[in-house]
């Protein structure tokens, strides 16, 4: 019988080691790591991911801001709350929930997110970071799959990956991500002719084709590790609630075969909140942390409106820094609104991660 990679365990786990470094970042360097998660409309179950996304936020020490925006919300105005949020000093990370209403084009929306606080990883420079292995944010849910195969002690490096489903939030950018750890990966899908024969090759199976209980027995190679990212719920009259949860996996066939398994529930699931946790922590420690109103007189900075100490919303010039140059005008502290944030940041213009 398979071992239970314990999803639940891991998450804890981790969200205790964000906790931590999120309370040292603010004692070393006054920074608090800050979420912004966005819904638009009254999807019920996007309004229950938001709100565990938001909990867990404030629950690892984050500023946490939830911004909850009626359906009829047009494009232009949730870019404009895109572009607020791209120049808020105390948001690092910006999560617009999906799906969105119809007549908003996603794609549009994700790339006015700054790449740098595409916490979710679907920007596309974060894309093709993870195309190339260059640094940037990865996709939480196969973060999170990677996350516990490592904290399992589970090699994958020269193993034969196989995953079911190739959707861009989870299917493609997993098999990119084990490609980056040196699996020899296959991705299957609604059109590959003999499915089970391509599974039965897999030391490391990924069910994430979105078909409950999809993968059988017959599917699974003796030894495997198989990780369920499904995830169902069917109806059952012997629960009180009249459903229960399952994922792509039969679990009672697979898990006699297999070596380890990571259930549904209680496997990649929780993992997926702590990847965009980790995530934000990661951006928020590569934050500039904005010098008070108070160096700014010290450093004899005013604000060009005024000729004063920068208090109110004014147009100011900043002195150049190391290794920058600032020789625009940009507005002052209290606005936050123009390029003054983009270009406080570290020269080489992408933080290492
Ligand atoms: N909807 C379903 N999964 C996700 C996710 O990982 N991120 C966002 N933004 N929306 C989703």
């Amino acid at each position: 019988m398979a071992e239970v990679i314990d999803g639940n365990r891991i998450a804890r786990e981790v969200r205790a080691e964000i906790r931590a470094q999120a309370i040292e970042l603010k004692a070393k360097r006054g920074i608090t790591p800050g979420l912004a998660v966005i819904l638009v409309g009254e999807d019920p179950a996007s309004k229950i991911y938001v709100g565990r996304k938001e909990k867990a936020a404030a629950e690892a020490g984050f500023l946490s801001r939830e911004f909850l925006l009626p359906a009829e919300t047009t494009e232009d105005r949730l870019r404009e709350i895109v572009a607020g949020l791209n120049s808020s000093p105390e948001i690092h990370g910006i999560l617009v929930q999906l799906p969105l209403p119809k007549h908003i084009n996603p794609d549009v929306v994700i790339e006015t997110i700054d790449p740098r606080k595409d916490v979710d990883g679907f920007h596309p420079v974060n894309i093709g970071g993870l195309f190339t292995g260059r640094p940037g944010h990865r996709a939480c849910t196969p973060l999170g799959v990677i996350e516990l195969l490592d904290r399992s002690g589970i090699a994958i490096e020269g193993r034969e990956a196989v995953i079911v489903g190739r959707s861009n939030i989870v299917g493609k950018p997993l098999a990119l991500m084990l490609l980056n750890r040196h699996a020899t990966v296959t991705i299957c899908h609604t059109r590959t002719r003999d499915l089970a024969a391509v599974a039965r090759r897999a030391d490391i199976l990924v069910a994430a084709a979105g078909k409950a209980e999809m993968v059988r027995g017959d599917m699974v190679k003796e030894g495997a590790v198989i990780v369920d990212v499904g995830i169902h719920r069917i109806p059952d009259a012997s629960k009180k609630s009249g459903f229960r949860l399952v994922g792509d996996v039969k679990f009672d066939e697979v898990a006699p075969k297999c070596s380890w398994i990571a259930p549904v529930p209680g496997g990649v699931g929780p993992m997926t909140i702590t990847s965009l946790l980790l995530n934000t922590l990661k951006a928020s420690r590569h934050a500039f942390s904005p010098p008070s109103p108070l160096t700014w007189r010290a450093r004899g900075w005013s604000c060009v409106a005024t000729r004063g100490p920068m208090r109110a919303c004014k147009t100011i010039r900043l002195p150049s820094l190391p290794g920058q140059r600032i020789s625009t005008p940009s507005s002052c502290r209290w606005c936050w609104r123009s390029r003054w944030w983009t270009r406080w940041m570290r020269p080489c213009g992408w933080p290492t991660m």
